[in-house]
């Protein structure tokens, strides 16, 4: 099967390398062919370190790379059974390119989109055949990361959504099916990692690096939040946080947080302008966190319980089943455990009590506990047995 990727930027090219390691031909198109050189380029040295790794040999490397055609002509996709859309972030512009792409492509091909925040059924409402349409949402570098999302919208068909999820179950890859709804798994869950983490700031309660403590030292958390927004670039973060927020009604679990829009503003985006929470000069001298454990202790339980209660009301919602909750955590972010296990581990009586203090505390419905947990504490029952 031919496959299609247009936009060469970060994650067309990682996807196109994904598709030609899996055997497929690929063609590659980007209208801009300065980015198209560039990703040749980078994928040439990407191929070239994991022969020098001994990850794949010579031939191996020679052979992904000639699957790829990188092209500026999107006419090329005439062949493709499936296109995977990875350009700007614009509604606008998508929806130009997906019904331009159905007078190129024949009528079975799928036309997905990797969109991180848009809806896809406003995508597919570009085209004629918009049951063909579908959000496939990878991670990124989209080689290394295992999870993609798989985003049916409310016109797409059962057909689609089965081939493209068994074609991309067949490159090894970690499916989670999830609801066309603002932020799909992993950016509706996450965001009090990152929210939270700012309010705690803001309150005077810790400071960065001690808040990025707790939650590796005592969380287990692979990064801290902001070590973690520093390197998604806070401009990036705080327009995700923005977006969910709008979309959601403005539903005051998802409101963004004035720390990050003036680190915004000021250009302080993180590790690519060299300052963000922190210093990336290199003389600068990184401060020591308090490394007290009560207040770490408070901080993590705090973040987790917020996670756990986003998880929970994703599930009350139907977005997913439990298994693909826990699932996109750990494979798309990284948690060191899955959320509706972690409840079932505290004991989700002991996260409903810490959700309905801090509701008393701030009388704000941001903390609201999911009825589904309410549900749940009342008969006694867990997520996993
Ligand atoms: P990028 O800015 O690195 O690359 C976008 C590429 O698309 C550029 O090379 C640009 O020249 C090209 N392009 C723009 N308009 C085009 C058009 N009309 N036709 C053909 N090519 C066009 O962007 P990135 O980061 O790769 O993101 C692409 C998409 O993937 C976005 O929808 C983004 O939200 C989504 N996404 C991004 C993730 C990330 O971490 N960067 C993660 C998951 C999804």
């Amino acid at each position: 099967m031919k496959i299609g990727v247009l936009g060469s930027g970060a994650m067309g090219s990682g996807i196109a390398q994904v598709a030609a390691t899996n055997g497929h031909n690929v063609v590659l198109v980007d209208t801009n062919a300065e980015a198209i050189n560039k990703a040749s380029g980078k994928l040439q040295k990407i191929l070239a370190r994991l022969v020098e790794k001994g990850k794949i040999d010579e031939s191996t490397s020679h052979s992904i790379f000639s699957r790829i055609e990188f092209t500026t002509n999107n006419q090329q996709f005439v062949s493709c059974r499936l296109i995977i859309e990875a350009i700007v972030e614009r509604l606008d512009v998508k929806k130009i390119v997906f019904s331009e792409l159905e007078n190129i492509v024949g009528n079975e091909c799928i036309l997905a989109t990797n969109t991180s925040s848009l809806s896809v059924a406003s995508i597919a409402a570009a085209c004629d055949k918009p049951e063909r349409v579908i959000g496939l949402h990878f991670f990124n570098p989209a080689p290394l990361m295992p999870l993609v999302e798989i985003i049916p919208a409310v016109q797409t068909s059962q057909e689609t959504v089965k081939t493209a999820r068994d074609l991309i179950d067949s490159w090894g890859k970690v499916t989670v099916l999830t609801k066309d709804t603002p932020g799909f798994i992993v950016n509706r869950v996450a965001r009090p990692f990152y929210g939270e983490a700012l309010k705690i700031y803001e309150e005077g309660i810790a400071d960065f690096v001690t808040i990025d403590w707790a939650m590796t030292e005592l969380g287990g958390f692979r990064m801290g939040p902001f070590t973690l927004m520093d390197f998604i670039g806070n401009d990036i973060n705080y327009s995700v946080t923005e977006s969910v927020f709008a979309a959601f009604y403005y539903d005051p679990r998802y409101r963004p947080s004035l720390t990050q829009k003036r680190h915004s503003e000021a250009g302080w985006h993180g590790r690519k302008t060299g300052r963000g929470y922190y210093n990336y000069s290199e003389n600068a001298v990184k401060s020591e966190p308090s490394k007290d454990e009560v207040v770490g202790q408070e901080i993590v339980d705090r973040i987790v319980v917020m996670l756990i209660n986003e998880a929970v009301d994703a599930l009350f919602l139907n977005i997913a089943t439990t298994e693909d909750l826990d699932l996109a955590m750990t494979k798309g972010v990284n948690y060191p455990k899955g959320l509706l296990s972690w409840a079932d581990e505290i004991g989700l009586n002991v996260v409903l009590k810490r959700l309905e203090a801090l509701q008393d505390l701030y009388g704000d419905d941001r903390y609201r506990p999911s009825p589904l947990m309410k549900r749940m504490v009342k008969s006694g029952a867990k997520f996993f047995n």
